[in-house]
């Protein structure tokens, strides 16, 4: 797939100031991304839950300047925020090619996430996917031509170049982004929805996440996927990705959750164990992360109950259940797991279906 019919050679409607908005989700990976080539291009397919109640609010206002340099601010929960500006700056001159009028304008970046700052929470996902979604919004005004899926598809092209996994958070509940070959309309251009049958269960599937550590991350994922290059287990890693992946399209079709959790849990632990072997080697989970592992191991073992874990790159615990056990498995986590929260918190979510304009 190519990138060309991203380029937009004339506008047929001028701009000259305004205001767009809009509200974007996180997404928690199942089979996850780590590795990448190119610009942004991931070195095996992944799929995630879009979230719900974690998200981003953005608003962008823009005004006509004589062209020449990228102009914008940005500011979070309302005051100036200069440490986003490298991340932005960058982004601008990625996706300035696909967006020819970003030169032309000063903007204003104006976002809030649903979740605390210092959560450990990754906002690059939430935060980089609204800020695509208000430049195809003006982009829409001036070219009111272009379809919802060339919307939809552009969005999440254009968030990719910010955050790759950015991209899945555009639409929900179950999205993929990257080729492989069971999954018809997977690219690694952009996230795409989820084209098969999915078993009720995993509509509205809850993710409880543990706030284990919320200091900011020792490495940040763009550098893991860097170590990935030279990694003496990549091939078997993307191999091992693009299985799993192939074996999870029964598993959503017939809700088998015993397949399920063995699918996602070795995803998270082969994502660490990566790490672990990277050179140089890290550990991005704590003493707590491994106490919250076995504690849910042998509350499964038992109870029966449905629950299992996923990691991102940092040591919070995503506890993912289907609805049916929400109150079991609540109960256990207040009663069992958050002891080992810091401040005890815990922030429960589900899947959803993506962004949407405020
Ligand atoms: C472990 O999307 O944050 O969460 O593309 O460099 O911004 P960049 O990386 P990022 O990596 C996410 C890694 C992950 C797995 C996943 O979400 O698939």
């Amino acid at each position: 797939m190519a990138t060309h019919r991203f380029i937009v050679s004339n506008y047929s409607n001028a701009l000259t100031s305004g205001t767009v908005s809009w509200r974007s989700p996180s997404n928690i990976a199942l089979v996850k991304y780590w590795g990448k080539y190119g610009e942004q291009m991931p070195m095996n397919a992944s799929v995630s839950f879009t979230l719900s109640n974690c998200h981003t609010q953005t608003k962008l206002s823009f005004e006509k300047k004589v062209s020449g340099e990228f102009d914008f601010e940005v500011f979070l929960d309302g005051k100036k925020e200069m440490g986003f500006e490298p991340k932005i700056q960058k982004f601008f001159e990625r996706i300035a090619v696909y967006l020819p009028f970003l030169k032309d304008f000063k903007f204003s970046i104006e976002t809030t996430n649903s979740f605390p700052h210092s959560s450990g929470i990754a906002s690059s996902a939430s935060g980089m996917s609204a800020l695509a979604l208000c430049f195809m919004d003006m982009e829409r005004q001036m070219q009111p031509a272009i379809t919802d899926a060339y919307f939809t598809e552009k969005a999440s092209f254009l968030a990719r170049l910010g955050s790759g996994s950015a991209c899945r958070s555009v639409e929900g509940p179950l999205v993929v982004w990257g080729e492989h070959p069971d999954i018809s309309g997977s690219n690694n251009l952009f996230g795409t929805k989820y084209p098969f049958g999915v078993h009720p269960d995993f509509e509205d599937y809850q993710d409880t996440i543990l706030l284990v550590d919320k200091g900011e991350k020792q490495v940040s994922s763009t550098l893991g996927h860097e170590l990935m290059i030279d990694h003496p287990f990549a091939e078997q890693r993307f191999r091992q990705a693009k299985d799993n992946l192939s074996k999870l399209v029964p598993v959503f079709q017939n809700g088998d959750l015993s397949a399920f959790i063995k699918i996602v849990e070795q995803e998270a632990l082969s994502l660490h164990a990566l790490m672990m072997a990277s050179t140089p080697y890290f550990i991005l989970m704590k003493p707590n992360t491994l106490e919250i592992i076995n504690k849910i191991w042998k509350f499964r073992e038992e109870t029966g109950a449905r629950l299992c874990f996923t990691l991102d790159a940092g040591a919070n615990v995503h506890v993912l259940y289907p609805k049916f056990e929400k109150e079991t498995v609540l109960k256990f986590i207040k009663g069992e797991l958050a002891i080992f929260c810091k401040n005890s918190e815990f922030i429960t979510d589900e899947a959803g279906l993506g962004a949407k304009k405020i």
